[in-house]
């Protein structure tokens, strides 16, 4: 197995990091949306405890992933119909899907001590609120988080939808190289 990445495509970290963050963002999304409509009592508080620790360990690796990024930098774009334009297209989304993870995390937490509710980490250990309860500014930070987790599966739909055209259209390496076959077969 190949961890790093290398001109031909990524590396075994970067795409652990990738399918597990995209599976961790899906968790938090849906227990996100549909917690409410759970049950009052036990079944809800496991679904707020599973939405707030996907997030946190989508902080975590999201970490790791910029760091790991620094020292071992993303293969260069596969060649596309549209040339230059569309590479710094696909550049700024990759930052705005980070930015938004990260921005999606931080309201959430924002929520919770806003709410005045301390924060379990992990269920490992709590952080008390180090503010007081205050209802409407909580409301205020709940709509923000709600609306950024939204524009982050909005932009993560495109995003996969243009791995797809690149995968389809283009016939290109794009998805293929995202893949885990291809650190076996590369
Ligand atoms: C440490 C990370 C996170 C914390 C502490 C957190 C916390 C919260 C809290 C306290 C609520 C309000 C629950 C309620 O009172 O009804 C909430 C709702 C929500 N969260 Fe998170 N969250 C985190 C990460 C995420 C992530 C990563 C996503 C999505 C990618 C997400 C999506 C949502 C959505 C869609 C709602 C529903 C908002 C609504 O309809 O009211 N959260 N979160
Ligand atoms: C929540 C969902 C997702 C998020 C947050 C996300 C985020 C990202 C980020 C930040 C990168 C840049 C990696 C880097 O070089 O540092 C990336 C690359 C990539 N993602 Fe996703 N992604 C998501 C879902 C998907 C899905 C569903 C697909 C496939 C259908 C996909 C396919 C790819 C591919 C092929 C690349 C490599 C692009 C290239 O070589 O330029 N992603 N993703």
């Amino acid at each position: 197995m190949q961890w790093r990445n290398s001109q031909g495509g990524y590396g075994a970290a970067a795409q652990i990091v990738h399918w597990f963050s995209v599976l961790l963002v899906g968790v938090a999304w849906t227990l996100g949306t549909v917690g409410e409509d759970l049950p009052r009592g036990g079944a809800r508080e496991l679904g707020e405890q599973i939405h707030v620790s996907a997030g946190e360990l989508i902080a975590i690796l999201l970490i790791i992933r910029i760091g790991w990024r620094l020292i071992d930098p993303p293969p260069p774009p596969e060649p596309t119909p549209l040339g230059s334009l569309g590479d710094v297209a696909a550049r700024i989304v990759h930052l705005a899907l980070y930015a938004l993870l990260a921005a999606v995390v931080a309201f959430g937490v924002a929520t919770q001590f806003a709410d005045g509710d301390s924060l379990s980490l992990l269920g490992i250990a709590d952080i008390a609120s180090p503010w007081i309860k205050d209802k409407s500014f909580a409301h205020d930070m709940k709509e923000i988080h709600e609306a950024l987790a939204n524009g982050l599966i909005i932009l993560a739909m495109i995003h996969a939808g243009s791995a797809l055209v690149h995968h389809f259209v283009f016939r290109d390496r794009t998805l293929s190289r995202m893949a885990p076959r291809f650190s076996k077969s590369g």
